[in-house]
Parts: C-alpha cells; sequence; structure tokens
C-alpha cells in the first residue's frame, strides 16, 4: 500500500513540474531576418503566451524601446500593435540593426529579429554644374560618388547627342567603363557631347546623371570646293565648314582685303556652314579669296579662288573599248561662256611584265562643242587606229574666254584584244601595279609640259 502512495506521489510531481511548464510563457513567433526600403513601415512580431504577471520589453542593443505596454523609446515612429508587436513606421538607414524581445527575468530565450534596411541609390555628382571643359589633348574626370544599400553600381556611357532624352548608344563602345571615376584624356574634338553615369542597387529605379563634356580648340575648316567656276552676270557661292569651340568668328578676305557686305555680296552663315555668295559677277570679282577663322584658341585660314576658265574635265567614257581599234572617248567641262578650243593628248602605254616604255603623245584639237546652253559641255571624240588589246592614256584641256583650264587627270582605257581577245580581269592587274602609277605620273608631268609648249 505504501508503494502505491509513492507512485501516486510521483505521478502527482511529474504532472505538477509538466503543468509547470505549460504555464509558463513561451515565445509563439519566431525570430527572423527582415529586409525593408526606407520609408517603408515594418512590423516586428512578438507573440507570447502564458506571460502572466512577466513583463514584455523590447531592446535595441542595451537601449530599452518597449516595457509592457509602455513606450520608452521617445522616437514617436515606434509603436505597439497588437499586444507586443512592434511597429516601426518610415524606417530609416539608422534603424537597421537586431531587435529583442526579452521577457523579464528571461524565463525564456530572447527572441532576436535582424533588420537590413535597403537604401535606394543616391549620387554626388563632380562638377556639381555637370558641366567639364577642357583643352583638345587635355583631360577631364567626370565624377559620380554613390551612396545606398547594397553598394550601388556605377557605370558610364556616352549618350547620342542627336535626342534631348537620355539614350544610350546602343553599341559596346558606348558603355565606357564603371566606377566613381571616369577619366578622359587626350581629349579630341569627337569627345565633346553628352555622357552619364548610371547607379544601380536593384532598390527602386536606377539614377541616371548627365554631364556635357566640352572640348575646346581652336578653328579647323574645310572647304568644299577651293575652285569655283563662275561667269560675268553669274553668280558664285563659296562655303567653308568650320568647327571651333569655342565658337569662331568667320571674315571673308579677297585677294588679302577684307570683304564686307555690298547689294551683291552676301556672307551667311548656317550651323558650322559660312556662304560667301557673289551675285552678278563682274570681273573684278574673279581671283583669290579667303576665309579666316579665329576664336580665343587660334585662327585658321582656306582659300578658295573664284575663277570664270572651265572647270576640269571629268571623264566618262567606259575604260573597256568595244572594239580593237576604236574608242570613243568622252568626258564634260563645266563653263559659263562657251568653250572656244579643246585639246587632247592621248598614248599607247606599252606595259608588260618586263617592259614599260609609253609611246608617243598624239595631240589632238577637238572642235568646240555647240554651245550646251547649260554650264555642262559634253564632248566625244573618237579615236581611230588604235593597237588591239592596248593600254592607253589620256588628258584633256579646254579653254573659254578667260583662258585654259587645268589639265585633266589622267584617263586610261584600253581597247579590245584582236586575235587573242583581251578581258578586262586580264588587264585589270596592270592598272594596279604601283609601276603604272609611277609611270603615270611621270607621263602626266610629260603631258603638261607637252601642252604648256603646245599652248
Ligand atoms: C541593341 O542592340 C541589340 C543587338 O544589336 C538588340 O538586340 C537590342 O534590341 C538593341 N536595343 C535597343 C534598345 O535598341
Ligand atoms: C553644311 O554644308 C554641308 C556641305 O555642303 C551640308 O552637307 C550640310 O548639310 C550643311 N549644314 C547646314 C547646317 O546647312
Ligand atoms: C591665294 O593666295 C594665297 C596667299 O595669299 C596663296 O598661298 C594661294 O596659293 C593662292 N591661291 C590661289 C589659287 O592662287
Ligand atoms: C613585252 O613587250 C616588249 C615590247 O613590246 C616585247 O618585246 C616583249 O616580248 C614583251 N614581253 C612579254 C613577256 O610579253
Amino acid at each position: 500500500m505504501e508503494g502505491s502512495w509513492l507512485v501516486l506521489a510521483a505521478v502527482l510531481i511529474a504532472a505538477r513540474a509538466q503543468t509547470n511548464r505549460n504555464d509558463g510563457p513561451r515565445f509563439l513567433s519566431r525570430g527572423h531576418s527582415f529586409r525593408t526600403v526606407v520609408g517603408d513601415t515594418l512590423l516586428l512580431p512578438c507573440q507570447v503566451q502564458n506571460l502572466g504577471s512577466l513583463v514584455l520589453l523590447w531592446r535595441r542593443g542595451p537601449a530599452v524601446l518597449t516595457a509592457a505596454s509602455l513606450m520608452v523609446t521617445r522616437d514617436e515612429r515606434f509603436r505597439l500593435v497588437d499586444g507586443y508587436n512592434l511597429q516601426i513606421t518610415d524606417v530609416g538607414p539608422q534603424d537597421a540593426g537586431d531587435y529583442v524581445c526579452q521577457i523579464s527575468d528571461r524565463v525564456a530565450r530572447d527572441q532576436v529579429h535582424t533588420v537590413e534596411v535597403l537604401v535606394p541609390p543616391s549620387v554626388r555628382a563632380s562638377p556639381e554644374s555637370r558641366h567639364a571643359a577642357a583643352r583638345r589633348g587635355g583631360a577631364a574626370v567626370l565624377e559620380c560618388r554613390a551612396a545606398g544599400n547594397p553598394v550601388p553600381s556605377v557605370t558610364w556611357h556616352k549618350l547620342l547627342s542627336l535626342y534631348p532624352q537620355v539614350v544610350f548608344q546602343n553599341d559596346s563602345n558606348s558603355r565606357l567603363g564603371e566606377g566613381p571615376q571616369l577619366q578622359l584624356s587626350r581629349l579630341e574634338r569627337t569627345h565633346s557631347g553628352r555622357y552619364a553615369c548610371t547607379v544601380d542597387n536593384g532598390v527602386g529605379p536606377p539614377l541616371v546623371t548627365e554631364f556635357q563634356l566640352q572640348v575646346l580648340y581652336p578653328p579647323e575648316i574645310t572647304v568644299e570646293r577651293s575652285w569655283v567656276h563662275t561667269g560675268e552676270g553669274f553668280r558664285a557661292e563659296l562655303l567653308c565648314t568650320v568647327l571651333a569651340d569655342p565658337p569662331a568668328e568667320v571674315t571673308w578676305y579677297q585677294n588679302s582685303f577684307p570683304l564686307s557686305a555690298t547689294d551683291r555680296i552676301t556672307m551667311s552663315a548656317r550651323g558650322n556652314n559660312h556662304t560667301l555668295l557673289i551675285a552678278n559677277v563682274q570681273p573684278e570679282d574673279f581671283g583669290n579669296y579667303s576665309c579666316v577663322a579665329d576664336n580665343s584658341l587660334g585662327r585658321s585660314r582656306r582659300h578658295v579662288e573664284v575663277s570664270g576658265r572651265p572647270g576640269p574635265a571629268r571623264f566618262t567614257s567606259a575604260p573597256l573599248a568595244r572594239r580593237p581599234h576604236e574608242y570613243t572617248l568622252s568626258f564634260t567641262v563645266d563653263s559659263y561662256p562657251p568653250l572656244d578650243e579643246l585639246r587632247l593628248l592621248y598614248r599607247q602605254l606599252a606595259i608588260n611584265e618586263s617592259f614599260q616604255q609609253p609611246g608617243r603623245w598624239h595631240d589632238v584639237v577637238i572642235p568646240a562643242p555647240s554651245p550646251a546652253g547649260s554650264l555642262t559641255h559634253r564632248v566625244t571624240h573618237l579615236l581611230t587606229n588604235l593597237q588591239a588589246a592596248a593600254v592607253y592614256e589620256a588628258i584633256v584641256q579646254a579653254k573659254n574666254r578667260y583662258g585654259w583650264n587645268e589639265v585633266s587627270d589622267i584617263f586610261q582605257f584600253h581597247t579590245l584584244g584582236g586575235a587573242h581577245t583581251a578581258h578586262a580581269d586580264e588587264l585589270t592587274p596592270m592598272f594596279a601595279s604601283a609601276d603604272t602609277h609611277r609611270l603615270s605620273s611621270f607621263a602626266s608631268a610629260l603631258a603638261l609640259y607637252t601642252l604648256r609648249a603646245l599652248a
């Protein structure tokens, strides 16, 4: 009997111990890691059972935030909701860290939440004005110091200058690099333009900061034509394209005298194009003109000759003859006044692998074509008694009432083969050989000499 009591007592004690365990405080929630974005509202759960008369504390590090339902912290962004859940509104980067929900006397293990605060990217640009200027050949540094969590990446691009909005050039070249600094050295004119850094850490949209880079350089002039044909009563248009930064001041000169606008002479500028227009050309308008461009870094000058003499002849016939012994040479000459006289020189080039000896020049006076009634005169002339399968070269010169024009470039043509018909591809390599070109420049010098002697 005594043993039964003992058993009963043991059971009772065990049951009581069990009840004690069940009755003690117990967390229903679990510790978690939270990721939140700046400005968001965060709820850290803390649900506990059987708290009894014990007190629940929220701590962050050594600082106590709440005790029971009492707010200890003065930060009004903290609040207890639905019991002991801790709510933080308008989360900031300073809120990152461990939050501990703790039962007084530590009768149960603390519950710990870890809070990570994601911060969207921010950027500090340098130069602050987002405008950098440097001389050609010099260097420039653009800088984007980025902050955020996680640490943002910084990438650099050159932007298409045609578009007002941010448009990335869609090729791998447009991506210039990564990191907070874009260093540009040995600057060229073409480096001028818009650049952008993109700062991104996956939190919120990427941040794009645009810069303007200005490369400063002295004026550079290109002339569309350095020789302009005109005639009395006609007009002449001279065009200088000027690139410069800072923008250049452009002046026009005739034979080293500065020009000013008159009822016949107008100067205009459109973008980089500077035009001198002479209307109703008079004899005194012929001559040597120049456009001069100045900026703070330097000066540049280009000459344009205004002449009444015909323009240089341009050959229009195909280089391969249709027949073995004949060839129809055709070319055009620009001239406002009628052409008075035309002169043609041609000769055979006896070229093979081992032997290069040009033949004798044939000098032909071509009758002037009937007045064209327009600027461009078309001339054709039939050459006969040619060698079959031979290479020839020709030059022409034209005269109007203002004089002879420049001798044309050398033109080469070849006749069809006789017995063994030559094909274009058999002959082509001869045209391409370096020796032929050397020969041609010699021939052109000779031809010039001959023409001058004849004139
Ligand atoms: C950029 O080029 C690639 C391939 O050339 C093409 O697949 C892509 O659609 C292009 N992107 C844009 C925005 O034009
Ligand atoms: C300037 O002249 C060039 C050559 O004639 C032409 O192609 C270009 O369109 C002109 N630009 C402007 C802005 O007129
Ligand atoms: C124009 O004049 C300049 C110097 O004054 C000279 O260098 C240039 O060769 C001349 N051009 C022509 C086509 O006569
Ligand atoms: C090259 O031409 C010369 C002169 O016409 C001739 O004597 C020589 O045989 C030719 N050589 C070849 C390889 O055709």
